[in-house]
């Protein structure tokens, strides 16, 4: 049971939207084509927003369609209406694209497009954005998984192209078909991990600490602050974390739960240094306390991180999309402006659940 909005674009000259005498024979073309296409067609409302034209109309199904005609010469239509699971969509793409075409005759449209039905509302999200937020449609069918924890509402949402992926408020996090996200992180086949000692800040899914344990690591302490993630993860996303989430221990590992600004306080305190130091957080990391906004957290992540490396060690981590080459200018900023100095490289990989090149930071010690 969703709200489905066809979305259709025209492009007619401008003078025929300032023109009254065109307009209302824009008007009447529009009328026309809409009555052909929709039974009981039934015009609501009509209104003149500072020279662009608004017409409202009732179709079968309760559907509303929305005509706006801006002075530009643009003119968008929008259909809504509500579709039960049992029944036939009121407008495919096929027949809006039909509409389209009887449309843009009509009008004598330069240009015009149809956008495929967007799907509001159900027990699932369909959309998520890229990093320089554009839309993103998935293709979702089942809702296998959904919380609310005390930091974050947690959802593992089914795709039948990526298998089960990991939602975090909302944000795509991690996929089953993933792998190489988490091997572009750790730079396998160019990182030696045997017998390194390693700290993970984040990564509750459990792929980054599953990969590294492959590797015949001394130890991994992995610093994650949501029990409810985990649980989630080990249950249904075993093809990415195996079984290391399932207990909190393990002969060369250990899963600290709480805030990781608050345990890397402490192994400062403690004098602990680390072969690896990984920030595998979300993209806006949780603040258990008041740290200005997400740069300064980042900051403090990265400072914090340095104090426990070794002078041989490495911070590897994820930068942000391709996309958004300024965040990116942003944070190598952040990197040049540490508490000590530091030199880093870059890789990036194309991840198939966010559908874009990511770019990843390996972080060394001057
Ligand atoms: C799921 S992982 C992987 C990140 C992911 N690949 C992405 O798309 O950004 C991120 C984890 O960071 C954890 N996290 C966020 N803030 C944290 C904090 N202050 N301390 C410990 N873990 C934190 C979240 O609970 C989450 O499980």
């Amino acid at each position: 049971m969703v709200a489905h909005t066809v979305l259709l674009d025209f492009t007619v000259s401008s003078s025929v939207i300032a023109d009254m005498e065109k307009r209302s024979g824009l008007k009447s073309a529009i009328a026309n084509v809409l009555a052909e296409h929709f039974t009981g067609l039934k015009p609501l409302t009509e209104s003149n927003i500072d020279g662009s034209l608004l017409i409202l109309y009732t179709g079968p199904r309760g559907s509303l369609i929305t005509v706006r005609g801006y002075t530009e010469g643009l003119i968008t239509l929008n259909i809504e209406y509500y579709k039960q699971d049992d029944q036939e969509a009121l407008l495919t793409f096929e027949l809006a694209k039909e509409l389209e075409t009887a449309l843009q005759t009509a009008a004598t449209a330069t240009r015009s497009h149809t956008l495929t039905p967007i799907k509001r509302g159900g027990p699932f999200e369909r959309y998520y954005p890229t990093a320089d937020e554009r839309l993103l449609e998935y293709d979702i069918d089942k809702l296998v998984f959904e919380a609310r924890s005390p930091y974050q509402k947690v959802q593992i949402v089914h795709s039948k192209s990526l298998g089960n992926l990991l939602v975090l408020d909302e944000l795509q996090n991690m996929s089953e078909a993933d792998l190489i996200y988490t091997e572009t992180l750790m730079q396998r086949g160019k990182e030696n991990y045997a017998g390194k000692e390693i700290v993970i800040l984040g990564g509750g899914d459990g792929g980054l600490l599953w990969e590294l344990l492959k590797e015949k690591p001394k130890f991994v302490t992995m610093l994650e602050i949501d029990d409810i993630v985990m649980k989630a993860c080990s249950q249904h996303m075993r093809s990415i974390c195996g079984d290391c989430l399932d207990k909190r221990k393990g002969d060369n590992y250990e899963i600290i739960v709480g805030d990781c600004v608050k345990a890397l306080a402490h192994m400062i305190e403690e004098g602990r240094q680390f072969d690896y130091v990984f920030g595998d957080l979300t993209d806006i990391p949780i603040s258990t306390t008041p740290h200005g906004d997400a740069w300064d957290f980042i900051r403090l992540i990265l400072n914090s991180s340095m104090k426990v490396l070794k002078s041989t060690g490495k911070y590897m981590t994820h930068g942000n999309g391709a996309s958004c080459p300024e965040s990116l200018k942003m944070y190598e900023e952040v990197l040049s402006q540490l508490c000590v100095p530091v030199t880093f490289t870059k890789d990036r990989a194309f991840v198939p659940s966010f559908f874009e090149d990511w770019i990843f930071y390996q972080v060394s010690l001057k």
